[in-house]
């Protein structure tokens, strides 16, 4: 796709003045780029204005309760059916089915960051898969890839049918045109792309080389805001910091590419239009950003560290009550006030399986070895904590005084099976064979005679 600003049309200021962006987490959306392109009192009239077609995209079942219940009706140039048939785009860097990895070893894993490519890569041709679990074919699980990109998606354009995607930028901004509208996110910032939802992902002038981060493909439940209990009706992420797009159409014809996902298979079909021709929608299943800094942190200002689901963004739940398929926690910069109190995370064991990536800093319990871009592993009951240098400084600090974490954003995706590393996973060079040395310096403090 070429950033020929010419032929996009962006929409105007909503002139009732609710700014560039419809404020909320899911809300009933409506947006149109020209005026009366929404029709009122109805979903599907006889004509539509301007010539556009009526489309529903839905994204949970028909008969999902209300309160759960997700799609949108999309009023466009032309329906999403036109496009030449799809053939086979070999990828050998995609997995879908994680009961075909190889066996998940239970060592503590831990990854420097992926390289940036050498050669020309969009956003598509840049991912890799990591790990995951489930089975995009049983729309359960998630997938977890890295992308590494140095060029724009050029007259391309892509969806995913396996699940939403959760994008978290580690390195350099991406400009998202999606069907529904243009998200801008950077480090620091999320960006959510619903399962089907077509996008081109641009790197902005100048920062070309330098794209790279995290993608959590779910192919669960949707990603929802966590109830907050005792919390009370505020913090954590306050639903109006979620940002979804005005729409936003081109009105482009060319030899275009449309990539699709379907069960971690790419497929590619020839189309003769941009398919971001969506003049106007409303409804409840769109993309959205967030950005991390406006995480209302919670934290104990007594003693003990709280459990890390103190930092809940978004989860997805599963049919078990109390039990997410898949979680993602943030650890932002804050302040650390518990006294008396071993402040950073505790040594610990779970149930759950934990992906950890580092968007920028420092994490408080790695002195070193975890850096940004890179990623780490903590399957079911393998043990883990602070390093020894963590533990030896925490152990003996000063804990009558608030202490600030600052310049950091490290995230977690939580899982509530195992986390299956893939192939690329346990045989790249980027895989840090001496991760296990981290704990090893741990010296033994026990003195019976002596408390
Ligand atoms: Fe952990």
């Amino acid at each position: 796709m070429t950033d020929d600003t010419n032929s996009r049309r962006d929409v105007e200021p909503n002139p009732h003045g609710h700014g560039a962006w419809q404020s909320g987490f899911a809300n009933e959306f409506a947006t149109e780029a020209l005026p009366g392109a929404l029709p009122t009192g109805r979903n599907s009239p006889q004509r539509v204005a301007y010539g556009l077609y009526a489309e529903q995209l839905s994204g949970t079942a028909f008969t999902a309760p209300r309160s759960h219940n997700r799609r949108s009706w999309l009023y466009r140039i032309r329906p999403a059916a036109m496009h030449k048939p799809f053939t086979p785009l070999p990828s050998h860097r995609l997995v879908a089915n994680f009961h075909d990895v190889p066996p998940t070893p239970p060592n503590q894993l831990r990854w420097n960051p992926l390289p940036m490519p050498t050669e020309p890569t969009d956003f598509i041709d840049g991912w890799v898969t990591m790990a995951g679990n489930g089975s995009a074919e049983s729309m359960n699980g998630c997938a977890i890839h890295l992308y590494a990109a140095n060029r724009s998606m050029q007259d391309r354009f892509f969806y995913s049918a396996d699940g939403e995607l959760l994008i978290v930028p580690q390195e350099g901004r991406l400009h998202i045109a999606t069907e529904l509208g243009r998200l801008d996110v950077g480090p620091f910032e999320i960006a959510v792309i619903p399962r089907g939802v077509r996008f081109a992902v641009m790197l902005p002038e100048g920062t070309a080389g330098s794209a790279r981060g995290y993608i959590c493909e779910n192919f669960g439940a949707l990603l929802r805001l966590p109830d907050l209990g005792p919390i009370g009706s505020n913090g954590l992420a306050n639903p109006r910091d979620f940002l979804t797009p005005h729409a936003a159409y081109e009105d482009r014809e060319g030899n275009f590419e449309l990539v699709a996902k379907l069960n971690g298979q790419l497929w590619r079909a020839d189309i003769g239009h941009s398919p971001l021709d969506v003049v106007a929608w409303h409804g409840n299943y769109a993309p959205y950003q967030y950005d991390l800094r406006r995480f209302n942190t919670i934290g104990s200002i007594s003693y003990d560290h709280p459990d890390p689901s103190i930092f809940l963004v978004l989860h997805s739940p599963s049919d078990t009550p109390g039990v997410d398929t898949l979680d993602f926690v943030i650890f932002p910069p804050r302040w650390l006030a518990a006294e008396d109190t071993f402040r950073p995370p505790w040594f610990h064991r779970n149930v759950a399986s934990e992906f950890m990536g580092l968007v920028h800093g420092a994490y408080d319990a790695k002195a070193e070895g975890f850096v940004p871009g890179g990623a780490s592993l903590h399957n079911c009951m393998s043990g883990h904590g602070p390093d020894a240098d963590t533990f030896e400084k925490a152990s003996r600090s000063d804990t009558s005084k608030p202490h600030k974490v600052s310049d950091t954003m490290a995230f977690m995706f939580e899982t509530r099976t195992l986390i299956r590393p893939t192939r690329f996973a346990l045989e790249t060079a980027q895989l840090q064979a001496d991760y296990f040395e981290c704990w090893q310096g741990i010296q033994k403090h026990f003195t019976p005679g002596q408390r």
